[in-house]
């Protein structure tokens, strides 16, 4: 055994915009169901920020809370990294807001772009910094305002998406080089541009200067879906060291129920080991993974030594996996 310096997650915490939107309130807005939303999706409600609240103050709602749990205040944060599609501004990033509201002295803070799977991203990203001592105390976050890029004419998918930030606090600390060291333990990140008329936002500032709409072809990306995703999380796996089936919990981004149990069945997951949040939550993008932690860690399910699978697709099309100890 070799010692080295693992990017550890010492707290985490999320944050819910306070209004509900129901399946019932969107059947009065476009064509739908609660019955078709529950049958194809698993989603009932989802969450809509306030028209004052940004993509930053969902983000420092959940980076505080994250930082009471790992015992941290703002001014020991010296990285920041955001993962988030709908940003504040076009710039500054989301995360020198985040800095700025927190009250952190000067560091290091960026957004990371890779729409659903911003987070695996955001975090493999982090423990670049924290993993090689170059951060001591780091804030990733996921945190998004999707109802703000929604056609509310596309029944398609305007009941798909919610709003909502998490966070995690990383710190380095010193393992033995083996599966049983907390920390990052592995990733795999993949993106294939060529996919990208399957999903994506129809505005941007320098092709038309709108924001856009999402626009999906969700049956196309649910076929890349569960496919994609498995070999990643096999990737993730082999990178880390460990068998997919002797983690303790899988915490998948929140798309669709069918998708969560359609990857757990391909990849010989018990079911009674997904964290699942999309009923209440939605899609919150980058913040589903987070988001989904937290409810885990809270409710108490989720423990400190434990072994977590996370994984995600979205946009680009981008997915990837991370094998992480608690
Ligand atoms: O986070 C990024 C990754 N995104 C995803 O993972 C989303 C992946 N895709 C999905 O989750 C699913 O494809 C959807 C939930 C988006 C759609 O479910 P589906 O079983 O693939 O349905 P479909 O798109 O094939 O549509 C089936 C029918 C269509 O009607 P026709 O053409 O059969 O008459 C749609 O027009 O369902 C209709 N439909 C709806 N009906 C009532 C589509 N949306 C709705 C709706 N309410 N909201």
């Amino acid at each position: 055994m070799t010692s080295v310096l693992r990017s550890v997650v010492t707290g985490v915490g999320s944050y819910l915009p306070d209004r509900v939107v129901t399946n019932a309130d969107l059947s009065k807005v476009v064509d739908t169901s609660d019955q078709w939303i529950r049958e194809r999706t698993g989603i009932q409600e989802r969450r809509k920020a306030a028209p004052d609240q940004a993509a930053s103050d969902l983000a420092v709602a959940a980076a505080t809370r994250a930082l009471a749990a790992a015992g941290r205040t703002p001014a020991d944060v010296d990285l920041i990294v955001v993962a988030t599609t709908t940003p504040d501004l076009t710039f500054p990033a989301t995360a020198a807001i985040v800095q700025r509201k927190l009250g952190c002295p000067v560091g290091v803070a960026f957004d990371v772009q890779a729409v659903c799977s911003g987070f695996v991203y955001a975090l493999s990203v982090a423990d670049g910094f924290v993993g090689r001592g170059r951060s001591k105390c780091a804030l990733v976050i996921g945190a998004e305002t999707m109802t703000r890029l929604m056609d509310w004419t596309d029944r398609g998918t305007c009941v798909l998406f919610g709003d909502g930030a998490g966070a995690v606090v990383l710190e380095p600390r010193v393992g033995e080089g083996s599966t049983a060291d907390r920390g990052l333990l592995g990733f795999a990140l993949r993106a294939d541009g060529a996919k990208q008329d399957l999903l994506y936002v129809d505005g941007g500032v320098s092709s038309n200067g709108q924001i856009g709409h999402l626009r999906m072809q969700g049956n196309q990306v649910f076929r890349h879906a569960v496919v994609n995703i498995s070999e990643a999380i096999h990737a993730a796996a082999d990178d880390a060291g460990i068998a997919v089936d002797s983690v303790d919990w899988f915490i998948p981004h929140q798309a669709n129920q069918r998708i969560l149990e359609g990857v757990a069945r391909r990849v010989g997951i018990d079911e009674a080991k997904v964290i699942s949040t999309v009923a209440q939550h939605a899609n919150t993008s980058a913040a589903s993974i987070p988001l989904a932690l937290d409810a885990g860690v809270r409710d108490g399910r989720v423990k400190p030594g434990q072994l977590l699978l996370l994984e995600a697709m979205g946009g680009g099309l981008t997915w990837g996996a991370c094998v992480l100890r608690l």
